[in-house]
């Protein structure tokens, strides 16, 4: 293999060079991956082991002095490109800005709200156990609640006790796991986690966050429930708005209710102008589902429901934030769609 023949070559090549165009091409020529260096490289293994030595290393060196001539020529080349001078009228870069996705803001504000009356904020396994997704939260197999919350379930072996993986239908998940983390009340938690369920529609999308309050202690009423949501609605919503507890049904809370809060385009009357509210039709939109924790579920985390007592509630975050911008969008998936021409507002 003639390795200085090929040095030669480039030599003569590089000496006709006559911008950084034909510098690149040239370089791509020799130094690429399907260059002539490689394909030399390439044709050691057809030589004896004393040949393969030699010619190899020639070809090292060969390699390093074309890199350091077309380094060094690229060099003469960005002289040359420099500007002259200074020139103002020239129009200026423009590089885009980032900005954090909305559902991030909202996720900063909501734990900031609840900080500041003493929540520690977590977030629970999205990759979660039946046990504590269900069982622990008294719905047992078999139930017919536990079809209500539709899910996903993950193809793992069963475990005796925990039943299958499955991903995490809603963060209430993270109850009894923080009551056996803490292992003793008081607990006050703001759990805010990525939840699973298998619907994908314009209102719905399979992957959505939720925030979860979760208050145990001594003496622990509804009142205090109340007025939890009370102040997080005011500080988050504005304060002329108004919460209201309707009765429902959750099997880990007793009694369970779903929080409704005051329309802000009719301020809750109901109409606009003698006509019905567009938004809301009665004055009211739902936000959520809460209640006081069920004896069962504060047994399973090992508190005695005869000494303390708790409340839970549960709301969607993409659900709050397009409530407050008041933004009626008409596909709720465009928060994951990636559209800048959504996310870039916020
Ligand atoms: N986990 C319920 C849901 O996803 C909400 C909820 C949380 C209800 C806590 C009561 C108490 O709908």
């Amino acid at each position: 293999m003639d390795v200085e023949k090929y040095w030669q070559q480039f030599k003569e090549e590089l000496s006709s060079v006559k911008n950084c165009k034909e510098l690149e091409n040239l370089r791509l020529k020799y130094l690429s991956k399907k260059g002539i260096i490689r394909e030399l490289f390439r044709k050691l293994k057809d030589l004896s082991s004393l040949e393969r030595k030699k010619v190899g290393a020639s070809l090292n060196n060969l390699k390093g002095k074309i890199e350091k001539e077309i380094e060094a020529k690229s060099k003469t080349f960005a002289k040359e490109k420099a500007p002259s001078f200074f020139d103002p009228t020239l129009p200026k870069l423009t590089l885009k800005k980032g900005s954090l996705h909305p559902i991030t803001y909202a996720i900063e504000e909501i734990s900031q709200i609840f900080a500041k009356i003493g929540f520690t904020r977590t977030s629970y396994r999205e990759v979660e156990w039946e046990y504590f997704s269900f069982e622990t939260l008294n719905m047992p197999k078999g139930h017919p609640a536990r079809d209500d919350v539709e899910t996903f379930f993950l193809e793992y072996p069963e475990d005796k006790k925990l039943g299958r993986l499955l991903l995490s239908p809603h963060t209430s998940s993270g109850q009894v796991q923080e009551m056996i983390k803490r292992g003793k009340p008081p607990i006050r938690m703001i759990n805010i986690a990525k939840c699973y369920r298998p619907n994908w529609d314009t209102t719905h999308t399979p992957m959505f966050h939720q925030f979860e309050g979760l208050c145990v202690d001594k003496n622990i009423n509804i009142t205090h429930l109340k007025g939890t949501i009370d102040y997080f609605v005011k500080s988050y919503f504005g304060k002329e708005r108004k919460i209201r507890l309707r009765p429902y049904d959750f099997r880990f809370t007793e009694p369970s209710f779903e929080i409704d809060i005051t329309c802000n385009v009719c301020s809750g009357k109901g109409e606009v102008n003698g006509k019905k509210c567009r938004v809301c039709k009665s004055g009211w939109l739902e936000l959520g589902g809460a209640g006081m924790v069920h004896p069962f579920v504060l047994k399973s985390g090992g508190i005695d429901p005869q000494k303390y007592s708790g409340w839970a509630f549960g709301f969607g975050i993409e659900r709050v934030f397009l409530m407050r911008e008041n933004i009626k969008v008409e596909d709720i998936r465009i928060f994951y769609s990636g559209d800048l021409r959504f996310l870039s507002q916020f």
